[in-house]
């Protein structure tokens, strides 16, 4: 399983990105904003510079032309960019038109396994569906990643990677990992819940306390083990 970081906090980006552990990027208007950059063309451009991964950039335009226009300038800011777009009729013309000429696309804001299906057969990268705004409102989010990664693996032609969004804790990536879904984009401080459990801190004091009684030392440098 692939995991994006979902933010627009480059320093966010930089630190999870040094653990090695990031696959790709995940942006949205509301995380722009809350970042406070002012220029969001120079931000893209520098997150695509940190993460060789995707890097979802998204439209701000809501008709067609527009969006199209937006799609090709984000598009063209690095290699990596995933153009990302609206699931409505004008987003899923647009992603059609540049999944032909090899631009990579994020479908966004899906909540339905139909919706899912639109995004396939217009050659969607990935779609988004997102799981906590299902959760907010008393929806089986993990029943819609179980039907749109039924659906895709029934038909070997659909290419389209199943990006979970709106992750809001760790057992919504445990639970989509175990449904086989390809991606999942997630909040910084979730990612960093990921790693904790109790009983590791625990294991760990005993584990330094015990070597501290041995009075020993591994060597860091010097001649080889041998
Ligand atoms: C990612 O692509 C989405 O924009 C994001 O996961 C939405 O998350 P939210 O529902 O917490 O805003």
């Amino acid at each position: 399983m692939k995991f994006f970081v979902d933010t627009a906090d480059i320093n966010e980006i930089r630190d999870l990105a040094a653990t090695g552990l990031l696959d790709g990027v995940t942006t949205n208007p509301s995380l722009v904003a809350k970042s406070g950059h002012s220029d969001f063309i120079e931000l893209v451009r520098e997150i695509a510079g940190i993460v060789p991964g995707p890097v979802s950039a998204e439209v701000a335009a809501t008709d067609y032309e527009t969006m199209l226009a937006e799609a090709q300038y984000l598009a063209k800011i690095a290699k990596n960019i995933a153009v990302k777009v609206p699931l409505t009729p004008a987003g899923l013309k647009v992603c059609r038109q540049l999944s032909q000429h090899g631009t990579m696309v994020n479908v966004t804001l899906c909540f339905s396994a139909a919706q899912a299906i639109l995004a396939a057969k217009a050659g969607a990268t990935f779609v988004s569906p997102f799981v906590g705004r299902l959760d907010d409102i008393g929806e089986n989010d993990m029943q819609l990643i179980a039907d749109i990664c039924a659906i895709y693996q029934a038909y070997p032609a659909f290419k389209t990677e199943v990006l979970v969004a709106s992750v809001r804790h760790p057992m919504h990536v445990v639970e989509a990992a175990l449904l086989g879904a390809n991606v999942a984009t997630i909040p910084p401080s979730v990612i960093r819940q990921l790693f904790n459990h109790p009983l590791t801190d625990k294991g760990l004091a005993q584990f330094v306390t015990d070597w501290q009684k041995t009075g020993q030392k591994i060597p860091t440098s010097g001649k080889k083990a041998g």
